[in-house]
């Protein structure tokens, strides 16, 4: 099983999430979206990590800005989409969507390469809130890391895609097992619950929704993490079966 640490960056301005995985069995530790590095670099003197690899889920700066400096501080090298390669900032490795990768001390592979780790990851183009937007997928963990697609009660704005686009990246999400925890790119909780109050009548779903939230960011934690069950009955995106009733929420 990986660790995962959550760590806050742009406090207060844009309210990044990055995240840091550790596991145990290969030893390799990694940040999932390193917005800015001084933060990061706290968490992992905290934990007494040094950092291999570098996650991006896209190209946008507040989830890039760390890349360069964390790989020469680190030596870490940075894991992306092969397709958006000159936008993201000191590629090393260029991952595909659909395949399903492990990360050792050694480098990337396939998965069936790699018997010395847990960390094992599927990559998949959700393409819409930018071209070649990835998200990264544990199934072993039961966890997906999901950038500027899908945010609690809401999901990334259109920079560079299709509302079409957007079902479709969702219509991704939906497909993966309930019980999965979502880890999202921003802390938006608050900035999409009105809409999916008023979305869902304010049932009791959404009302416990609410408060877990409210109490967990109370106590400096982060709102989630949900799992998708919970979010697919709270988050309107989710919810909306076909693209004529998703199209009604922009
Ligand atoms: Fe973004």
């Amino acid at each position: 099983m990986l660790e995962i640490h959550t760590v806050l960056c742009r406090a207060g301005q844009m309210d990044n999430y990055s995240y840091i995985l550790h596991d145990k069995k290969s030893g390799i530790t990694a940040v999932i979206d390193p917005s800015e590095n001084a933060p990061i670099i706290k968490k992992l003197q905290e934990l007494k990590l040094r950092l291999d690899y570098i996650l991006n889920t896209h190209h946008h700066f507040d989830h890039t800005d760390g890349n360069l400096e964390l790989k020469e501080l680190f030596g870490a090298k940075v894991i992306g989409n092969q397709k958006d390669a000159s936008r993201i900032p000191g590629l090393d490795f260029g991952v595909e969507d659909g395949q399903t990768y492990g990360l050792d001390k050694t480098g990337l592979d396939l998965a069936d390469k790699k018997k010395d780790t847990d960390f094992i990851f599927k990559v998949i183009d959700v393409s819409a809130h930018t071209q070649g937007h990835v998200l990264y997928y544990f199934p072993q963990d039961k966890a997906v890391f999901t950038g500027d697609t899908l945010f609690n009660l809401c999901v990334g704005g259109l920079f560079e895609g299709t509302i079409e686009q957007m079902f479709t990246a969702l219509s991704k999400i939906r497909a993966l097992p309930e019980d999965v925890r979502f880890y999202p790119g921003h802390e938006y909780t608050f900035g999409g619950a009105h809409e999916a109050y008023n979305y869902f009548g304010g049932n009791e779903d959404i009302q416990d929704y609410l408060s877990q939230a409210q109490m967990r960011l109370k106590q400096g934690l982060p709102a989630g993490p949900f799992t998708l069950g919970e979010e697919k009955k709270c988050n309107p995106y989710l919810a909306a079966d076909s693209l004529e009733e998703f199209r009604k929420l922009f």
